[in-house]
């Protein structure tokens, strides 16, 4: 029986993929890197010295490990500027209709990011305090698809991560989901056909379990 809900943040709770692509592009080109339309939607549950390797690759460049910390700061200087615009009028829709109907119903919900800013973005979109359990960046050694950040966040539930429903909008997080042995439900095209039980169109889909 499924008794708690793990979601992923950036891209299932709001939309901040948007951001986070934006300040990757910017700082690519005051680098002079090349940063091609198709390498953005990769990024999604990546850690952020990971995706600075995957950007790399892709641009078959290389940095010091020195210039790569650099690089990474200043995207998320750059990152946090954009966080400033963010709302509670950015919560996605759908959103706040399932966390209290799942309250109603006794599911326990917890946040599972990779995002070292996840505290401040739950902060800035007033969700701050509306789940059981956060789980940040700052929390886990392993990115996404490595199931460090669901095993955690259901146990900070105190609950089997086999006995928790994961919602994910990457590829990388449907896959960090099903090595935890969670069941997921993947939302957007870009988690389509990464192996999730549910593919939903809305958030409010993922109700329909518990009816
Ligand atoms: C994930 C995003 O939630 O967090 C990734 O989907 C991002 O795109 C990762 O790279 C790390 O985020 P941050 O805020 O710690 O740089
Ligand atoms: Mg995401």
């Amino acid at each position: 029986m499924l008794k708690g809900v793990l979601f992923d943040l950036d891209g299932v709770l709001t939309a901040t993929d948007r951001l986070h692509t934006r300040a990757w592009r910017e700082t690519c080109e005051r680098w002079n890197m090349p940063f091609s339309a198709d390498t953005a939607p990769l990024l999604r549950g990546v850690g952020r010295q990971d995706c600075v390797q995957l950007i790399l690759t892709r641009a078959g460049m290389e940095l010091s490990q020195t210039e790569r910390t650099a690089f990474a700061e200043e995207k998320n200087e750059l990152y946090r500027t954009l966080l400033d615009e963010l709302t509670e009028s950015d919560v996605l829709p759908g959103v706040e209709e399932t966390i209290a109907a799942l309250d109603a119903r006794g599911i326990l919900t917890a946040v599972a990011s990779a995002s070292k800013n996840a505290p401040l973005i739950l902060r800035r979109i007033g969700l701050e305090g509306r789940f059981t359990a956060v789980v940040d960046g700052t929390m886990i050694t392993r990115s996404k698809p490595d199931p460090e950040v669901f095993d955690l966040a259901a146990k900070l539930l105190g609950l089997l991560p086999k006995e928790c429903l994961v919602v994910e909008d990457a590829a990388s997080g449907v896959e960090s989901a099903k090595r935890s042995g969670a069941m997921a439900a993947a939302i957007g095209p870009d988690a389509k056909g990464a192996g999730a039980e549910l593919e939903i169109e809305r958030i409010t889909d993922i109700l329909s379990l518990w009816k």
